[in-house]
């Protein structure tokens, strides 16, 4: 396949980078997961004792974060500036609070930078939340990947469960809901379906479902 953009956005565990990653890896295109780079900003911030409200304190760190990738299974391995995060950033904490960093202007800018610098290189798989309005407008496949709250909390109960996170069904919800409330009202580039976007719903697909849900999609979009 020709070195495309492929844009995938949607609510929290609507099951982005699990598909994101599936396809990179089928089509040989590099994978980008832009939450984890959002994520990455939250946990330099309590590191550095910073507020997660305090804007001027988060966009002060930026100029001196570097925030890198490296393959891995299952998932991607992430870094920040050269120490592995890749658990970290997935702390409650951290997802508590990461809708608040990940509102700012200036997080937005650097990370929207960072992000088009990576795509420029080849093909790309990448997902977040303003993909296809923002980040790749051009994207030749922009997907938007949706589940009910109470599939998407099942889900990531599973993975927490496995992981040996002690969280309920119902605060997981709570914490889907509020997240996605945030991330959809904020000023800049909010949670938003492209226009020009295919909207998936995922209850009840398998992830080999919606893969192969996907991979129509895409073979329409590029008539292949
Ligand atoms: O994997 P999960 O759906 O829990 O979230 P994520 O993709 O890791 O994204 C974490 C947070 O980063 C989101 O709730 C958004 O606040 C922010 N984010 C964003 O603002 N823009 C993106 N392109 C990706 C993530
Ligand atoms: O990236 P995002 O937050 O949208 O979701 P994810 O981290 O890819 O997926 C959240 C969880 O749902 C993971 O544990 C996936 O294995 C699982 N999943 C699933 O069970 N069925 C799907 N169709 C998609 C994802």
């Amino acid at each position: 396949m020709n070195p495309i953009q492929i844009a995938i956005d949607g609510p929290a565990s609507a099951g982005k980078s699990t598909i994101a990653k599936i396809l990179a890896s089928d089509l040989n295109f590099v994978y980008v997961d832009t939450g984890a780079m959002y994520r990455a900003i939250t946990l330099a911030a309590f590191q550095a004792g910073v507020k997660p409200e305090d804007e001027a304190g988060v966009t002060a760190l930026l100029p001196d974060l570097t925030i890198t990738f490296e393959p891995g299974e299952p998932v991607q391995r992430v870094f920040l500036d050269g120490t592995e995060v890749t658990e970290a950033i997935r702390s409650v904490e951290v997802t508590a609070n990461v809708s608040a960093v990940s509102a700012y202007a200036a997080v937005r800018e650097a990370m929207t930078a960072l992000q088009r610098d990576i795509a420029a290189k080849g093909g790309v798989v990448m997902d977040g939340r303003d993909i296809g309005t923002t980040v790749l407008p051009n994207a030749e496949v922009k997907i938007f990947l949706i589940a009910s709250v109470a599939e998407r909390a099942q889900r990531r109960f599973k993975e927490n469960q496995a992981k040996g996170m002690d969280t309920t069904l119902a605060e997981l919800e709570v914490a889907i809901e509020k997240r996605d409330y945030l991330d959809s009202h904020r000023e800049i580039s909010p949670l938003k379906k492209a226009d020009d976007a295919v909207e998936l719903d995922t209850t009840g697909l398998s992830i080999d479902g919606v893969v192969a849900a996907v991979k129509d999609i895409i073979a329409t979009k590029t008539n292949k």
